[in-house]
């Protein structure tokens, strides 16, 4: 019997989809937000925009995470499923427990909808996005934070660009999840002094966000927060494409984070 050649298959090419602008702006006025119940949410059109990954960064105690367990607990009261990416080690359910009952939630019920990894090595992170159970559909996904795992791993400057690449990958990899899931994002960041700075420059040009320039063009809307003055905490929209450079106070008490009242004395 004469041998049946196998016949080689062509990879099959993607698929574009072409759009309007039109088709566009009416697909964006049908997304929802997300809004933090603070101020931050006018910085960045009322809220984390369906389909939007978001970065706070900041100094250590800045906030970062009291605002992943806040925004957690808001969604989760809505319903709604967490995936809770977790690389520091410093997801507290205690935290989220107390910021529950004081929003007036019933914590074990909460606590159903958040769905969380710890993943400890950089590899293990990208696999954490794979895993996500298919059934699932988070209205929310948080990585806190995005860049620890990789400082950690990928230590000098001979491995920056190795480090820098996985990065980027890690990142597209996010959106694209949120994207196709028309979920929200929230992800943050450590930061670095920048070494030629003076005491006269800006905290915000000081501190720089970890992953340098090569992040900036992957992420809209990055927000960084910093402590202020008696207890409150600033956050500060740098180098969006979409709103205008701003800034707006928010604080930190046992609901998590919150408004400052208009008339405080704060
Ligand atoms: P790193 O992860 O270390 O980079 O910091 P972070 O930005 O994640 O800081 P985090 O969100 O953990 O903020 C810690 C700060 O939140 C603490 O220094 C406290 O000021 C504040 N905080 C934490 N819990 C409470 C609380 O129950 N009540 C109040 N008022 N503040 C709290
Ligand atoms: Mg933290």
């Amino acid at each position: 019997m004469p041998k049946e050649k196998k016949k080689k298959k062509k990879p099959k090419k993607p698929k574009i989809q072409w759009k309007t602008a039109l088709q566009v702006l009416e697909e964006r006025k049908n997304l929802e937000r997300l809004k933090t119940g603070t101020a931050l949410d006018e910085l960045i059109g009322g809220g984390i925009q369906q389909t939007e990954v978001v970065e706070f960064y900041g100094p250590y105690g800045s906030g970062k995470s009291q605002l992943c367990m806040t925004m957690t607990v808001i969604v989760a009261g809505q319903g709604g499923e967490v995936v809770y990416i977790d690389t520091e080690d410093t997801f507290n359910p205690e935290r989220v427990k107390e910021i529950a009952e004081k929003r007036g939630y019933d914590p074990n019920e909460i606590f159903k909808h958040i769905h969380l990894a710890e993943p400890l090595t950089t590899d293990e992170l990208a696999e954490s996005i794979d895993q996500i159970p298919k059934n699932l559909n988070p209205t929310l996904i948080i990585v806190d934070s995005i860049t620890s795992l990789y400082r950690e791993e990928f230590i000098g400057r001979n491995v920056l660009s190795e480090r820098q690449g996985l990065l980027r990958q890690f990142i597209v990899k996010l959106k694209k999840y949120v994207r196709e899931k028309k979920c929200y994002g929230i992800v943050t960041n450590q930061v670095y002094d920048v070494p030629d700075a003076t005491p006269f420059t800006p905290l915000y040009i000081r501190q720089q966000a970890v992953g340098g320039h090569s992040l900036y063009h992957l992420i809209d809307n990055r927000i960084f927060l910093r402590k202020a003055v008696h207890g409150t905490r600033i956050g500060r929209l740098v180098d969006s494409s979409r709103y205008p450079e701003a800034e707006r106070p928010f604080k930190i008490t046992d609901r998590g984070i919150e408004p400052i009242e208009e008339d405080s004395e704060e």
